[in-house]
Parts: C-alpha cells; structure tokens; sequence
C-alpha cells in the first residue's frame, strides 16, 4: 500500500528519499512522486506512474542540479483516483508553498472538497488526500508562520484515517507528521532525522526510530524533535532501537525477495523456536503473553481472525488447538468479523493474525473484539506494529522483514507459532508431560526437514515447467492440509496471474469435478495419515476423467506412482504439523511457474504487502 518518507539533514535530500521510495516497493503501490525545497526555497515537484526507477530517472533528468536537505516523498496504491500523475503525490497548493503526502482516507472529502473550491481553491487532482493541503493552505496565518497549527487545525475538521507529512516553503527547516490509522515512524540520525510509514524505508540510515501514535504530531527538525496531542500538549516518547539488520531487507545471492524468504524459512523457524520451547520438560514459554494458567482453563472457545494467508494459518491453528488443547475453535476473515455481530462470552479467547500487524480489517476485528471485552492475542511479525500494541499480549513470529508481498516466511513462521501455542494452552489444560515432549521434540525437527525439501528445489522447477501455460489448477487437500491447499492455489494466483481453486478434497465430487478434463492440474497433498486411503480414491477420481494429478506426499507407493503424473516426496512428520512441509513445494510451483512467465514476483500486479485500507 501508499508508503511515506521524509528527510531532513545536511545530506542530499533527493538521493535519499528516492533511496528511501525504494526500499518500500515491497509493499505494492502504482505510481510515486516527491517534493523538495530547494536552496532557494521554492518548492520542487515531480511524480511519474510506475516504477520508482522512472522517478528517479526524470528527477535527475529535470532536477538533477537541484541541492535540497529536505523533502517528502511517497508511493500510492490508488484508492481514490486514477493512476495517473495528477493523482500521485506530494499534493500542493496552488500556490506551491505547501505539500503533503498521505496514507489513509479522508472519508468526508467531497464535503471539503466542496467547501474550499466554492472558497476558491482549485483541486488538481482526484483525490481524497488532496484536499488536506488546501485545508493547510486555508488554515496557515502568515504572521504566525505555524505548520503545525495548520495541520493541526486541517485534521480537525477531517474524518478518516492518515499518516501523512507536511512542508512548507516559508518553513523550510522542519516536516511535520500526523497519525491517525495508518503507521508513522521516525528515524533519529545525527543531526539529520527521517520520517516513514515504514521502518524498513529508513533502516539504512538509522536504528533509532520513536513509533508515532494515533492523534500525534511530530514536529520534526535536523536536531530535534517534539511530539504533540492534537491539543497542543507535549508527549514524551522513548526510542526504540530496531534489531533487523540491513542484510536482512536485500536480496542477497537470491534473484527475488520471494526465493531468499522461500529458502530463509528453516532458519527463520529456528528463530521462532530459540528460547521457547523446552522439549524435556514438554513446555513452550513466551515472553509477551499475558495469559495466566488459570485464564488459559478457563477458556472454552478460541476465535481466530485474519485476512488472506494469515487466515490460512488460522484454519491450521484450528486444527491443531482443537487437537492439542480440546478447544472448539472458530476462524473468521477479520472483514466479517467486524461487520457482523460476533457473540463473544467472557472465558472466549480471540487471537488475531497478520504479519504486517497493520491490516485494516484485521485491526478492527481486534478493536471490535476488545470493545465487546474479550481478551485478545496478538500474533504478528512487525515488531512495533499497531495490532502488537492493541493487543492485550502477543507473540512475534521473529520471521525477519518479509519484503516479498506473497507471503512465505512469515506463514510458516504463523504455524509453528500456532502449534506452540496450542501445544502450550494444551499443557496448562490436559495435555500430558509425555506428549508435550513427543510434540516439541518432532517440532525441533522440522527446520531440517524444510531443507530437505528445498535441497529438491531443481526437480520441483522441473515439474513447475511442465505446467507453466496452464490456465487453471484445482489444489485438495485434507484435515490438516486442506488450508493448505487453499495457501497453495492462493500462492500461484497471486504471483502467476493463474486461476486456482483450493477445495478439501472430498467436496470435488460435490461440483469442482464438473471441471476436470485433460487440461485441469490437480495438486494433491496427500500424506501418509489417517485420510490417505480416502485421498488415494479422490487421485482414481481425477484420472478416470483424464485430469493431470501432482501428488506432494511423504510415501513412496508403488500405487501412487502409477496413478500420479508427477510426484514429490517430502520427509515425514505427524500429521499435525506436515502443513509446515508440505506448503514449501506448493510455494516452489508457483514461484517458478511465474518466473518462467517472467512476472514480478516480488511486486505482483494490484497487489500491496500490508492492505490497510478496507
Ligand atoms: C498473500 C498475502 C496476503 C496477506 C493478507 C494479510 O501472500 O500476503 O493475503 O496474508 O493481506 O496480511 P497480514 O498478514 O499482514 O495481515
């Protein structure tokens, strides 16, 4: 979605922020744009639709020469407005003295936008966000040269979410921030600070960063800063210092962000496991979960909400709490969640998903939630994210920055956190000594057996390549793994623009058979477990109607072998966690079949890494 940074400092203001721009592509966007004040303090504008490389060819083209210590730039995912560079930001006045980027929606723009044309003001663009600087510009007094009272001022008659930044010619020594529903950090270098959406955008430059809060305004100069209510009070905020190092946000030896997060998963597992688990006394400790023993018995329904393939990690959640910890567990898309009536008891648990910690929906199905006094966890990756903050305790996936928008890492990560925490509330409640130790001692092991399935990354091409034109795939899976077949079909759709469906296996026959011809792939995942034999009667389904059958399974049967048309063997674990195997091929085919088709698979079309609008 739309990214933000700022600078100001003594060093070249464009270099970085283009820099900057840059480092937030990852999370989708269709056009950027940035604004300078120059050493003679006029303000300087450019945007262009797509790449930010075409910006930053065309700033150095126009003004290159131009010497700037401070300016603002941004990267829109269209909401409001075409894709075009009218509608890309910085916006401005007309008189160019202002300018400001935004994340988030002006909800009553039109209304405003109204207001201030029949005031004179003219609107270059189609956008909601556009109207924020008009209403800077209409609250700016010039004897007092205050951009902090006019935005301040502008925000107050606004509803909606924002994170944006705001600068001005007559001002040109500070930026200032506001937040309200759409995250904002600042970076504090040596008499140089930054300003972003994202602290991935500004990791380079410093690891000090202050997270802005809801209804905050940050007034930011080269060597200091202050921070604000929207009443004027002054905050006191502490700085954080962010562990992710800088290697961890570039592709390495890798082609794409997506193959390094592919391959980053067994050690990114292991980061998950490091100080938790304790196999010999079959016990799981988390740091951040405010969840007493007593609360942990108590509670007699577990609801799981998410979006996406985080709500692919919460189907297999269900399975496994339901397993370990004799819970009934219900799993709902975050977006109906907050839109219906959910009927939450007192002794019910709700955990939310997301490994942005910043999806919308997601953040308001926690907010609904904890309206209607439920105790919610938080499960997310982004340290400092707002659904970490809200949450009453939280677990972090420690899965690292995952700059590839297709999700990988951080969904392996999300199960075995799951498996740990059902594995945990499973011992506070019932679960034997000797299990929990069986359980954590085969969860140790499934790093190593991720490897192995990746050490298959060659032949797996192979077989991607067979089916690199194919129009459409069906994924089935069961139990445990029908999630999984959706995460798979999901996987594909999103990076190769082809149509998949994933179906547990058994409802085929309930009307997706209509499809199968000799065209139609069928991915099966089927493990050797309880459901095998019942799997093994859907693959004789498929055949008998010519379908083309890739089978991912950990059994070598000469039977399989004759049914399936190709084949790839996985090491074996029990069934709860064979999930956590059987996505890594499911991830491999669909990333090579997009390669072969020569897609961005770090930046699918239309696609954003942290969707926080509705
Ligand atoms: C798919 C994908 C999305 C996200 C979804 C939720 O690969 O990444 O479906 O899973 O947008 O995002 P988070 O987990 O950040 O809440």
């Amino acid at each position: 979605m739309c990214g933000i940074v700022g600078y100001i400092g003594n060093r070249d203001a464009k270099e970085i922020i283009l820099d900057s721009l840059q480092r937030l592509e990852y999370r989708g966007y269709d056009s950027a744009g940035i604004a300078l004040i120059d050493e003679k303090n006029h303000m300087v504008v450019q945007k262009e639709v797509g790449r930010i490389d075409n910006l930053r060819n065309e700033v150095y083209k126009y003004n290159g020469e131009v010497e700037s210590q401070l300016g603002i730039g941004h990267t829109r995912w269209a909401t409001h407005g075409r894709v075009n560079e009218q509608n890309a930001h910085p916006h401005c006045d007309s008189k160019k003295r202002f300018a400001i980027v935004h994340n988030g929606i002006i909800e009553n723009y039109q209304v405003l936008r109204k207001i201030l044309t029949d005031k004179g003001h003219t609107f270059s663009s189609e956008t909601d966000s556009e109207v924020l600087v008009h209403l800077i510009e209409e609250f700016y007094k010039e004897e007092e040269r205050n951009l902090q009272s006019a935005v301040v001022e502008a925000l107050k008659v606004v509803e909606g979410t924002y994170g944006l930044a705001a600068i001005c010619i007559d001002e040109p020594y500070k930026i200032v921030g506001a937040r309200n529903g759409s995250p904002l950090v600042l970076g504090i270098g040596e008499n140089e600070m930054f300003i972003a959406s994202d602290v991935n955008a500004i990791m380079p430059y410093t690891k000090n960063v202050v997270y802005i809060e809801d209804k905050e305004v940050v007034v930011i100069k080269s060597e200091k800063f202050k921070t604000y209510t929207l009443d004027y009070q002054r905050i006191e905020k502490s700085i954080t210092v962010v562990d992710w190092d800088v290697d961890a946000i570039s592709k390495g030896d890798y082609e794409t962000f997506m193959l390094k997060e592919i391959f980053e998963q067994p050690n990114a597992i292991v980061d998950a496991l490091r100080g938790r688990v304790h196999a010999r006394d079959g016990a799981v400790k988390f740091g951040g979960l405010d969840l007493t023993p007593e609360h942990a018995k108590n509670i007699d329904k577990v609801i799981i909400t998410a979006c996406g393939t985080s709500w692919h990690s919460a189907l297999v959640g269900k399975y496994m709490i339901e397993r370990f910890a004799e819970i009934p567990v219900e799993v709902d898309y975050a977006s109906e969640f907050r839109y219906r009536n959910p009927v939450l008891g007192k002794n019910n648990l709700v955990i939310v998903i997301s490994q942005s910690g910043e999806t919308a929906d997601t953040l308001e199905a926690l907010r609904e939630a904890k309206r209607k006094g439920a105790k919610v966890i938080g499960i997310t990756n982004v340290i400092g994210s707002t659904i970490a903050k809200e949450s009453d305790g939280g677990i972090y996936l420690h899965a690292g920055p995952e700059i590839g928008v297709a999700s990988t890492k951080a969904f392996l990560n999300q199960l075995i956190t799951l498996a740990m925490l059902a594995i945990y509330i499973g011992r506070l409640k019932n679960m034997p000594l000797y299990e929990g130790e069986r359980l954590l001692e085969e969860l140790a092991l499934i790093p190593q057996k991720i490897a192995e399935v990746l050490e298959q990354a060659d032949k797996i091409k192979e077989i991607a390549l067979k089916y690199v034109h194919t129009t459409n795939f069906l994924y089935l899976g069961r139990g445990f793994n029908y999630p999984i077949a959706l995460e798979g079909a999901l996987k594909l759709k999103e990076i190769s623009y082809i149509h998949a469906e994933g179906y547990p296996a058994a409802e085929m026959k309930h009307g997706p058979i209509a499809l199968i011809d000799e065209n139609m792939p069928v991915v099966f995942i089927a493990p050797k477990d309880s459901l095998y034999e019942k799997i093994m009667s859907n693959i004789e389904e498929v055949k008998a109607r010519a379908g083309r059958v890739i089978v991912v399974t950990d059994l070598d049967d000469s039977v399989m072998r004759q049914k399936a048309d190709d084949i790839i063997y996985v090491p074996s674990t029990i069934e709860e966690f064979s999930p956590m195997i059987n996505i890594i091929p499911l991830q491999l085919i669909a990333y090579y079949i997009a390669r072969a088709k020569e897609l961005d698979v770090d930046k699918p079309r239309n696609l954003a890494k942290s969707v926080t609008v509705e």
